[in-house]
């Protein structure tokens, strides 16, 4: 693996770490590196025209189903030691794995992540991340890969947030969203560009239900 480690007290992660404490999330616009965002956006763009991206399921298990009234995005699952590039950004989020469980306690013991592609005009309608007969899922992380979006784009990450006004993040590429997986209601609005992201959610052990 390409080392990509920061130390888990680096001050980025503990904004992170604070912001998760004080309200449930985090919204950090310069986190990934560019030339780091441009290699994962060239490896998601890779694997969609080669077709390894295929449509997202809704719930999981033997209920999943694709139902692209509610996701119309295409992912693929990543698996570490395939490619450096990937792997920079399991080191990266394995930092920030470390960082929340100092100081959070909050028992994070893995991490699953996909690419997803939402094609223009795709959209996820609202929903909460944490899976009714699975409660593993802990953090939800999302980083964009998108060069020189614009608000005009559309596809926003919509979070209804328990205070005020829904917070809407622009997925500029280099911005990373942390919330509390079981806490936000969020949904993506649909774009006029192809939309490309990882996403990925931090686990507590728990036992598999099926
Ligand atoms: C998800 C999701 C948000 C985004 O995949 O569950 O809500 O902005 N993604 O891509
Ligand atoms: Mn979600």
């Amino acid at each position: 693996m390409r080392a990509m480690q920061i130390p888990s007290d680096h001050p980025l992660l503990l904004r992170i770490v604070d912001d998760l404490a004080a309200r449930g999330w985090s919204q950090q616009n310069i986190f990934l590196p560019q030339a780091l965002t441009l290699e994962l956006a060239a490896e998601c763009r890779k694997r969609a025209a080669e077709g390894e991206l295929a449509p997202a399921a809704v719930g999981r298990g033997p209920f999943s189903e694709i139902r692209e009234g509610i996701r119309g995005d295409h992912i693929q699952w990543l698996e570490p030691g395939q490619v450096d590039t990937c792997d920079s950004y399991l080191g990266l989020m394995d930092s920030l794995r470390e960082a929340m469980n100092r100081s959070l306690f909050l028992g994070l013991e893995d991490f699953e992540s996909h690419f997803a592609l939402y094609p223009p005009g795709a959209f996820y309608l609202k929903h909460v991340d944490r899976f009714r007969d699975d409660d593993r899922r802990m953090v939800s992380a999302v980083i964009y890969l998108n060069d020189a979006w614009l608000p005009e784009h559309g596809g926003q990450l919509r979070m209804y947030l328990e205070e005020g006004a829904p917070h809407d993040v622009v997925p500029t590429g280099g911005c990373l969203v942390v919330f509390l997986s079981s806490e936000v209601p969020h949904e993506v609005l649909p774009a006029t560009r192809e939309r490309l992201s990882l996403t990925g959610w931090f686990r507590r052990r728990g036992n598999e239900p099926f």
